[in-house]
C-alpha cells in the first residue's frame, strides 16, 4: 500500500489551501484520499485502492461481470474498488487507467475491449509500479506488461458447442451438407470473438457445412436482431445460426418469429436452429430448456472473487499464475446428449429441464 500523492489535482489543491470535503479539512501535506469524478473522497492509507476498467454494458454477461467485482470488494475488508465504463471505447478505457496511474491506485484491473492497443498505457502503468490484472478477454501485448491474466477459453468453449452440434445432426441423421449455417459476430478483433469465430470456422471445415456468411453483432440484442432480420432475406435456405453471446440470440430470435419462422432443433421440419454462449441469465437458460437456444457454451463472468485472491496473493508476496483459465460448462435442453469430446477429452453437458 502507497502513500498516495495527487499529481493530477495537485495545482487545484495548493490553490484551495485548506481543501474543505466530505466535512473534513485536507491539506496537501496530510493528504489522505483520492478524487473520483473530482470529488475528494477520503481513504485510510491502509485501504487497497483497486481500479477497475470495464468495457460497457452491451450484456448480461458483462453486467454480471461488473456486479461480481462490486460485490466481491465491497465486501472484502480494507478494499476499496473505483469503477470506470468505457461505453465500448478503448480510448475511454485508456483514458480512464491513465487518470488509475495519476490517482495511484494499488491496482489496475482491464478489461480489454479488443486484444490490439494497449502497449503504450501497459508500459505506462509498468513504469507506475502499478501491476496490471487483465480480465475476461485477452491483451495481444508482452507478457511483462501486464501481471496476470484470468478469464476463459473461448476456442474451447466454441469446440464444445460445435462438437454438440455435429453430435445432434448426426443422431438425427442429417449430413454436414444439409447444414446451411451463418454467425452473428461478437465484437471485432475481442478475444471472445476471435476463439468462438475461428472454433466455428474449424467445425464448418472438419464437417462440411455450408457457411453461409457472418456479420458483427457487437454482442447486443438489437444487433443481433437486425442482423438475423437481414440474414432471413438473403439466405432462403437458411437453417442454423451461430450467435456468438445469448443477448444476440434473444435478438435472432425475436427476427426469427417475426418473420414467421421458429427457432428449434428441428430441422429437418424447417425449424431455424439458434446456438450461443454466456448461460449467464434465467432468459436463456430457460430459452435453452425451451429448445428455442439448441445449446449454450458456458462463459463464467464471476471473476470479482478470482480477481480479490489473486491480488491477496500479490499482497502476501505470492506471485499468481500468468495465465489462468475458468471451468466451463455447456447448456441444452436436449436429454439425448449427455456428453461431447473436443480433442479426444469428453465433457459432461449440463441439460436443463424442459
Ligand atoms: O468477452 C466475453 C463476452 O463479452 C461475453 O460472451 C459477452 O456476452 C460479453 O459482452
Amino acid at each position: 500500500m502507497k502513500i498516495r500523492i495527487l499529481s493530477m489535482f495537485l495545482t487545484v489543491a495548493l490553490l484551495t489551501v485548506p481543501l474543505v470535503a466530505c466535512g473534513k479539512t485536507a491539506e496537501t501535506d496530510s493528504f489522505d484520499g483520492i478524487y473520483e469524478d473530482e470529488e475528494y473522497v477520503e481513504t485510510d492509507e491502509d485501504v487497497v485502492v483497486v481500479g477497475f476498467s470495464q468495457i460497457g454494458a452491451e450484456s448480461d454477461w458483462r453486467k454480471v461481470n461488473t456486479e461480481s467485482m462490486k460485490e466481491t470488494f465491497a465486501n472484502a475488508e480494507g478494499y476499496e474498488l473505483i469503477v470506470d465504463d468505457a461505453q465500448q471505447k478503448q480510448s475511454n478505457q485508456i483514458t480512464a487507467i491513465r487518470r488509475f496511474i495519476q490517482q495511484e491506485v494499488d491496482y489496475i484491473v482491464l478489461a480489454p475491449v479488443t486484444e490490439d492497443g494497449w502497449d503504450t498505457v501497459l508500459g505506462e502503468a509498468r513504469d507506475a509500479h502499478i501491476p496490471v490484472i487483465i480480465v475476461d478477454r485477452m491483451v495481444d501485448a508482452n507478457n511483462s506488461l501486464f501481471t496476470c491474466w484470468v478469464g476463459s477459453d473461448f476456442l474451447l468453449e466454441s469446440k464444445k458447442v460445435t462438437s454438440w452440434m455435429n453430435k445432434y445432426f448426426t443422431m438425427q441423421g442429417i449430413d454436414g451438407s444439409e447444414i446451411n449455417i451463418a454467425n452473428i459476430q461478437g465484437t471485432y478483433g475481442a478475444s471472445s470473438q476471435i476463439g468462438r469465430t475461428s472454433g466455428l470456422s474449424q467445425a464448418v471445415r472438419d464437417n462440411g457445412w455450408n457457411f453461409l456468411g457472418a456479420e458483427c453483432g457487437e454482442y447486443t440484442q438489437a444487433r443481433g436482431r437486425e442482423i438475423m432480420a437481414q440474414f432471413l432475406n438473403k439466405y432462403r435456405d437458411i437453417n442454423v445460426v451461430y450467435c456468438e453471446n445469448d443477448n444476440e440470440a434473444f435478438g435472432a430470435i425475436e427476427a426469427i418469429e417475426a418473420a414467421g419462422r421458429k427457432a428449434g432443433n428441428n430441422i429437418k421440419d424447417g425449424e431455424i436452429m439458434v446456438v450461443s454462449f454466456d448461460g449467464v441469465s434465467d432468459e436463456a437458460l430457460d430459452k435453452a430448456g425451451e429448445g428455442k437456444i439448441a445449446c449454450i457454451g458456458e462463459c463464467n463472468p464471476l471473476h470479482g472473487p478470482r480477481v480479490l485472491e489473486i491480488i491477496e496473493n500479490l499482497e502476501a508476496g505470492i506471485t499468481p499464475n500468468k495465465f489462468e483459465y475458468v471451468d466451463e460448462s455447456i447448456y441444452s435442453g436436449e436429454d439425448r446428449i449427455t456428453t461431447i469430446s473436443v480433442d479426444g477429452q469428453s465433457y459432461y453437458v449440463t441439460v436443463l429441464n424442459k
